[in-house]
């Protein structure tokens, strides 16, 4: 029957039927036996075709008034792999980072660096504190900074936030505070440079005031950092109540503030660690409650196991794996739900990487070569990117780098999937493309899983990447 004939019949049908009921819906109507035949593609019933689940009101529609429905739509918002977390109850560990950030403030009056890796939780960590700092009558300020962020704009935003009740030289009853106005309304028309700023934030009585200037490292501005760097030396030197609280992705502290020497003493630099397993058994646990889902312990396990220290790993699939449960209509997630979750974190990340990658990629998996680039996959995520070839030791049990993997290595060096570097005599190793690392590793768990479930006899030697650098 051709495409337009089988859709004749079926709106003729449809119509029949609705006639017939007056109310009923489209999925209503069973598919005919025809019609089950004919491929998905041609004739997906309304049930079966792609729709929206909720209304953009978060109002479930008639169909999906389902506890299980209900549930989705708390899994959605308990694990959120796009959003920092905000919500205390979602946030887990990250105790002693946070106690640190709060000592360097209160204690040390210093200004913060918070460095590490995309995903790790700088901006999670960055809202937690901006909460427990208000809580304590702290004004915080939290600005996002962009590619185009400039010194006078970022500056303008801050004392836009700044009421003039807290300016010294103005009474708590006069009409600028009353009108509402902000230090913003002094400012001059002219470029603020970080002298003018710091004497303007010297004016601040009254309270105390934290500058979050998160996502530091997407400004591709020198001289923002420069002005930057300069505004922390001189609220230093004059012991002004202000501080600022910088978090962004580097690998280590001056790729993040190039003009750090100057200000070294001014501030108190924090690398944020990847989690240990307890702390994801943490967010797991969380973000499972929030929802209305347990999680088997091996699936727990096997969360830990993929997720290699990172929340961003882990949240990504406790988000499928919950939702591959809900399909199944349970709410207990198991250790095959993980699974599929892998699977489609998996090909999340191989669209995001060049089709030469993907094909070379391939050409290894079929040569039985994944363990190996799983090794080197875990060693660069643990290394913030660069890694050296003694930190592959960390997945062996010997101390030698077994045969295979030095040849793995060479070979993804002459494909210029590695690229080799000298940093002051260290050899170091990167991958070409970001989203190489965590494709290969999440495809390197899938399969270390797979076999776990149901072993398959392999040439390769079975070698998993150690967990106890990211279990201490
Ligand atoms: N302490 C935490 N508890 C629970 N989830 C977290 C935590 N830290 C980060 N996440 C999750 O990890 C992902 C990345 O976090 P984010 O704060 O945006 O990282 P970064 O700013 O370092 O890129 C987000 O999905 C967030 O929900
Ligand atoms: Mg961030």
């Amino acid at each position: 029957m051709s495409l337009i004939n089988t859709l004749a019949l079926w709106l003729t049908k449809g119509r029949r039927n609705g006639a017939v009921s007056g109310n009923h819906t489209f999925e209503d109507r069973a598919p005919s036996p025809s019609r089950e035949s004919t491929p998905r593609s041609i004739s997906a019933t309304s049930s079966s075709f792609p729709r929206f689940r909720a209304t953009a009101g978060d109002q479930l529609g008639s169909l999906a008034e389902s506890a299980y429905a209900r549930t989705r739509m708390k899994l959605l918002e308990s694990f959120t792999p796009a959003q920092p977390v905000s919500d205390r109850r979602r946030f887990a560990g990250r105790l002693d980072t946070l106690t640190a950030i709060i000592r360097a403030i209160e204690e040390q009056r210093l200004h913060v660096v918070v460095y590490g890796e995309r995903g790790l939780g700088k901006t999670s960590v960055m809202h937690v504190l901006t909460q427990a700092a208000r809580d304590a009558r702290y004004l915080v300020i939290y600005v996002s900074c962009g590619a185009d962020s400039n010194f006078d704009e970022v500056f303008r935003t801050v004392a836009a936030h700044i009421p003039m009740l807290f300016h010294g030289a103005v009474g708590p009853t006069s009409p600028d505070v009353e009108k509402g106005k902000t230090l913003a309304d002094t400012l001059p028309k002219s470029p603020i440079s970080p002298r003018v700023a710091s004497d303007i934030l010297a004016k601040i009585v009254g309270t105390r005031v934290v500058v979050v200037l998160d996502e530091f490292d997407r400004s591709a501005s020198d001289a923002f950092r420069q002005n930057v760097a300069e505004l922390i030396k001189n609220l230093s030197d004059r012991l002004v109540r202000v501080q600022l609280v910088i978090a962004g992705v580097a690998g280590n502290l001056t790729e993040l503030l190039e003009h750090i020497p100057s200000i070294q003493r001014n501030i108190f630099a924090l690398q944020v660690p990847w989690m240990s397993a307890a702390e994801i058994h943490q967010l797991i646990h969380n973000g499972g409650t929030l929802a209305g889902l347990t999680f088997d312990k091996d699936a727990g396990d096997a969360i830990v196991f993929a997720a290699h220290g990172s929340p961003y790993l882990a949240t990504l699939l406790c988000h499928h794996a919950g939702l591959s449960a809900l399909d199944k209509t349970r709410t207990r997630v198991n250790k095959s739900d993980v699974l599929a979750s892998i699977g489609i974190a998996v090909l999340e990340f191989q669209g995001r990487i060049p089709a030469r990658v993907r094909t070379l990629i391939k050409t290894y998996v079929d040569q039985q070569k994944m363990p190996y680039l799983g090794m080197v996959a875990g060693a660069s995520l643990l290394s913030n990117g660069a890694f050296r070839k003694v930190d592959l030791l960390e997945s062996t049990v010997s101390s030698n780098i077994p045969g295979p993997l030095e040849d793995v290595l060479a070979e993804l060096i002459k494909a210029e999937l590695l690229v080799e570097t000298t940093v002051k005599d260290a050899r170091l190793y990167r991958f070409s493309e970001d989203g190489i690392a965590p494709y290969l590793w999440l495809l390197s768990r899938e399969s270390a899983l797979r076999d776990a479930i149901s072993p398959q006899p392999s040439a390769t030697p079975r070698l998993s990447f150690s967990q106890e650098k990211i279990q201490s």
